[in-house]
């Protein structure tokens, strides 16, 4: 049941008009507090008023803003991407068409299509997902891998840094196999998650890697972004070596 709080006197103001959401019987305490948290997101209200299927389409605009992470014509992976929000960020952002489709989104879940996106429902962990994007994107480098996959939680923290560890770096080693030199590698990581070796890996690939926090990331979630920028080629990656 959802109810729009009225101050006292009738008078209302901004904090009166959040809604609040009474438990309904059977519903957990967390599902009600993530349901009035929806209906009280500014993102969520945008993302539906501006055609995105989620409010993570804003986290992806945001780093574009602030990292300049698309151009026109580039080629894109995106991992983990239903429902689709960075897909149709980034297909308008890159002129992406369905003429021309320069974007392979995967997921294990199904998505409705997306025009200038190819899509394939698949679990990116498998052995043959890669081969796959590889084939899809027509065996051409790609200049950025954006990757927004998480693994439900199990509530189990040691368990689910461990899981969400191995996800980045299973999809920084991919990365690593298709960009096109100063290519670029987005992926969503826990603060305090990225791991040292992987991050030194990373740094040794890439010319700059840095963490970003975009504002419509929620402030009480630990999840933030490393972006790596400047891909290096082999050549360059073995001379930093140490
Ligand atoms: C936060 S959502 C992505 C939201 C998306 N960026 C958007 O803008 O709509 C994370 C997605 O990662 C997917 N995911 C998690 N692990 C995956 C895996 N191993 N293979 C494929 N997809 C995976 C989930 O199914 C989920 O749809």
């Amino acid at each position: 049941m959802v109810d729009k709080a009225l101050g006292t006197g009738g008078r209302k103001s901004d904090k009166d008009l959040k809604i609040r959401v009474k438990s309904a019987k059977g519903r957990k305490v967390s599902s009600t507090k993530w349901l009035e948290r929806q209906l009280n997101d500014p993102y969520v209200a945008r993302a539906r008023a501006e055609g995105y299927r989620s409010r993570a389409a804003f986290k992806i605009r945001e780093m574009d803003e602030k990292h300049k992470l698309f151009r026109k014509g580039m080629r894109i992976v995106d991992l983990g991407a239903a429902p689709g929000g960075w897909s149709q960020v980034a297909a308008k952002a890159i002129g992406s068409t369905s003429a021309n489709p320069l974007i392979v989104g995967i997921d294990y879940l199904e998505m409705d299509p997306i025009p200038g996106v190819i899509l394939l429902q698949k679990d990116f962990t498998e052995d043959d997902a890669p081969a796959m994007l590889i084939e899809a994107m027509g065996g051409k480098k790609v200049d950025l891998v954006m990757s927004d996959m998480a693994w439900p939680t199990t509530g189990h923290r040691p368990t689910d840094h461990l899981r969400i560890v191995q996800l980045i770096e299973i999809a920084a080693d991919f990365a690593i196999d298709v960009l096109a030199p100063n290519g670029t590698f987005v992926a969503k990581v826990f603060q305090g998650g990225t791991e040292h070796e992987l991050l030194h890996m990373l740094k040794r690939h890439f010319k700059t890697t840095v963490h970003a926090k975009p504002p419509s990331s929620r402030q009480d979630s630990a999840e933030a972004y490393l972006i790596a920028k400047g891909f290096k080629d082999k050549v360059e990656a073995e001379e930093t070596e140490d």
